[in-house]
């Protein structure tokens, strides 16, 4: 049970409510969705279930566990760069994360200041633009969430956190669940549906293929040895693949469920479907400044989804900090006050480049999408390719299809899942990306 609330926690989060819907908008609707949906299913649950088997044997940080496993079956220690690279892409992950969790935070203080009542789209939409081109607010919010981020992991109270999550993901998951009521009496409500699910096959390109399989790896947060890190805390009694199942069945219900809440807004009141990382927050405050109660729900949703961000940026965080702390003779609080404050400075780069630094472009794309793309579509797939290879390939099958507890033909459909589908799956993607 704490495994799997440590495990959902981790996965569900910004990427889930913020990243998942402006994603499907700019990639044109259902076609992303359902690509995405493959990709959860054969490449992302054989993955997570890979990186815990594989954390679960080696019992130490990513780079260690990857090459002593490595060293015990007799491979190259360059495996050790899968637990390396995993690390450096939660180092760069959390920098910009941290940047839209204060964005997140901000946007409480405006729930509860009522600054959504009566305004309609073009005021919201203009509120929100103007918030990004004031920086220096932007860095204090930012600020504000890797302080707090530091602090929770610093104090190693993350477990505390993670125990008040059994309580507040529920909660957010009602409020989404009364945000996807709302968008049912926008009229829109169809719309959003057919948008959601109904494809377009025209819209399917490489770019497309490239953008679900990136959003499937952070959205469960793997191949960033976060995973592989929770799983060297496992026991043997757990069932890997009923936990898979869990955590994997609750992510895509709060993303399909931020779809369906904020698309019905889009298309009701006119709005840009594709209009990028303020989607959820010029959709979603016309809601809250239109119905009764919106003030409390609001200021609620804001809240949760700040808190829901926080159990993920700490499980970014401590990779990075158990790593210093190994390979250094820093202490914890020293070790995250180290790794903290280089990823709170990344940060401010990232923010930077939604008004001041926007026109500071390397291959057409801004620092921020920059980090976003060299991450999701580049380094997670890459290293969840590794450990996929690792453990289908790599490892002694007959104790794997023992710990996943499977009879014969289970093990068959996880031999050619692990084996040929996930790692052909992502080597497809990227081939068809070059
Ligand atoms: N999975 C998280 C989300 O969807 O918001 C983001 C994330 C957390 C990615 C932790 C990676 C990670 F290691
Ligand atoms: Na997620």
């Amino acid at each position: 049970m704490g495994f799997v609330l440590a495990a959902t926690g981790s996965a569900v989060g910004l990427g889930n409510i913020w990243k998942f819907p402006y994603m499907v908008g700019q990639s044109g609707g259902a076609a992303f969705v359902l690509v995405y949906l493959v990709c959860i299913a054969l490449i992302g649950v054989p993955i997570l279930v890979a990186e815990w088997m594989i954390g679960r044997r080696g019992q130490k940080n990513p780079i260690n566990t990857m090459a002593q496993l490595a060293r015990e079956h007799g491979h190259h220690r360059s495996w050790a760069l899968v637990g390396g690279i995993g690390v450096l892409a939660a180092f760069l992950i959390l920098s910009f994360y941290s940047v839209i969790g204060g964005w997140s935070l901000a946007y409480v203080r405006d729930a509860l200041t009522g600054s959504f009542t009566g305004l309609d789209k073009g005021a919201i939409g203009a509120a929100f633009e103007g918030f990004l081109a004031r920086p220096l607010e932007l860095f204090g919010w930012h600020s504000l969430f890797m302080a707090l981020t530091i602090a929770i992991v610093a104090m190693g109270v993350s477990k505390g956190l993670e125990r008040g999550s059994k309580l507040l993901m529920p909660a957010l998951g009602l409020i989404l669940i009364v945000l996807v009521g709302y968008g049912a009496t926008t009229g829109s409500f169809g719309a959003a549906a057919s948008y959601l699910f109904n494809p377009d096959w025209s819209k399917l390109d490489g770019t497309v293929l490239l953008a679900a399989l990136g959003h499937a790896f952070f959205t469960l947060s793997l191949g960033m040895g976060i995973m592989m890190a929770y799983g060297s805390y496992l026991g043997e009694e757990v069932n890997l693949l009923r936990a898979a199942r869990t955590v994997v069945l609750m992510d895509t219900i709060f993303a399909l469920c931020a779809g369906m809440a904020i698309f019905p807004i889009v298309f009701a009141n006119g709005l840009d479907p594709a209009a990028g990382p303020g989607l959820v927050f010029v959709t979603l405050p016309l809601a809250f400044g239109n119905i009764s109660g919106g003030l409390v729900l609001g200021t609620l949703f804001f809240l949760l989804l700040s808190f829901a961000a926080l159990t993920s940026s700490i499980s970014l965080l401590e990779p990075v900090v158990e790593l210093l702390e190994e390979r250094t003779a820093l202490t914890r609080v020293g070790a995250t006050l180290v790794a903290g404050v280089t990823i709170w400075a990344l940060g401010i780069s990232a923010l930077l480049s939604f008004n001041l630094w926007s026109e500071v472009k390397l291959a057409g794309l801004n620092i921020f999408d920059l980090l976003d793309y060299l991450t999701s579509k580049f380094m997670l797939p890459l290293a969840g390719l590794g450990a996929i290879v690792f453990a289908a390939w790599k490892l002694e099958q007959t104790s794997v299809k023992r710990e996943l507890r499977l009879g014969d033909t289970g093990f068959a459909i996880w031999t050619l899942l692990s084996r040929y589908i996930a790692p052909i799956g992502v080597l497809y993607v990227f081939w068809n990306n070059l």
